[in-house]
């Protein structure tokens, strides 16, 4: 027990005597000036319609953050080199950070503009791991995504009674399209559905690539005896599965499978990060890791 002791009162002056050198702030003694950051990563979208959303997000960002400096991040390869194609080049999350720690951030608040923490989230939560453990930054830290706790779920179901059609009836669905995932996360979609449901019957949540998938969210439409929905993607940017998927005229898109059952099809072209409800979330959610730094 007395070890115990003097071995935390060690550690407790060895740690003054550390904070006292500046031993923390980098090389030759000298204490680097505090710079902080913000790193904004997006999934990225080739879609020009999609460049609505970032804007939107960039814009929210910098009212709420307007002396932090913001760089932007995709994660899909295929996307950066389809972009570089046409002369934009977006860096990875990887290349964004180096060229922080380059630039002397010294602080960065790594945000996800993820909508659930699948693995596109993951794979970007071992990327900041992989930074923090090779130091440079003093602190690093991820925040986020849209959905993780349970005050994101009630948010983002009052976000979406918000922007649902005014016009629309409430004998009438709102179908969400969702990305979905293998990744365990791939459960948020059918809880947040269930949330919906406490509020409103006739709102769906299904998903692309997860469960739900269209052929259930059909038959839950034809049990509700539904005759018109309203089509909106669950994803920060209208792109490729928006305008395809969902709203396409191809027989296996959503409206195409919901009209042959019947059903009249509304599509709104318009992903989340359009609506500055869904974007205050994400703003909200760099509050974690900036909150860190002060
Ligand atoms: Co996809």
């Amino acid at each position: 027990m007395k070890k115990q002791l003097q071995l935390l009162l060690f550690a407790f002056l060895l740690t003054l005597c550390l904070a006292a050198a500046g031993w923390t702030s980098g090389g030759h003694g000298q204490t680097a000036p505090k710079k902080v950051g913000i790193l904004l990563v997006a999934f990225g979208s080739s879609k020009a319609s999609a460049q609505v959303s970032f804007e939107n997000i960039q814009k929210n960002v910098k009212s709420a953050y307007p002396n932090i400096p913001t760089r932007w991040a995709y994660t899909s390869t295929i996307i950066r080199k389809k972009l570089a194609k046409q002369g934009k080049f977006l860096d990875s999350p990887e290349v964004a950070l180096a060229r922080m720690m380059d630039e002397g951030f010294t602080h960065v608040a790594v945000q996800s503009l993820h909508t659930i923490g699948g693995s596109e989230y993951h794979d970007l939560r071992r990327t900041v791991g992989a930074f923090k453990s090779m130091g440079g930054f003093q602190r690093i830290i991820l925040g986020y995504p849209l959905l993780a706790t349970q005050k994101d779920m009630q948010q983002a179901v009052h976000a979406i009674l918000e922007t649902i059609p005014k016009e629309r009836k409430k004998n009438e669905a709102v179908v969400l399209m969702g990305h979905g995932s293998h990744h365990p996360s791939n459960a948020f979609y059918a809880s947040l559905m269930f949330q919906l449901q406490l509020k409103d019957p006739n709102i769906f949540v299904g998903t692309v690539e997860g469960y739900p998938g269209v052929d259930l969210i059909k038959e839950l439409l034809i049990r509700n005896n539904i005759k018109k929905a309203y089509l909106m993607p669950f994803m920060s940017v209208a792109g490729d599965h928006a305008k395809n998927d969902m709203a396409g005229d191809e027989d296996d898109s959503w409206k195409s499978i919901f009209t042959r059952a019947g059903i009249q099809c509304i599509p709104i072209l318009k992903g989340t990060a359009e609506y500055d409800l869904f974007v205050d979330m994400w703003v909200d959610h760099l509050q974690g890791p900036l909150s860190h730094f002060e």
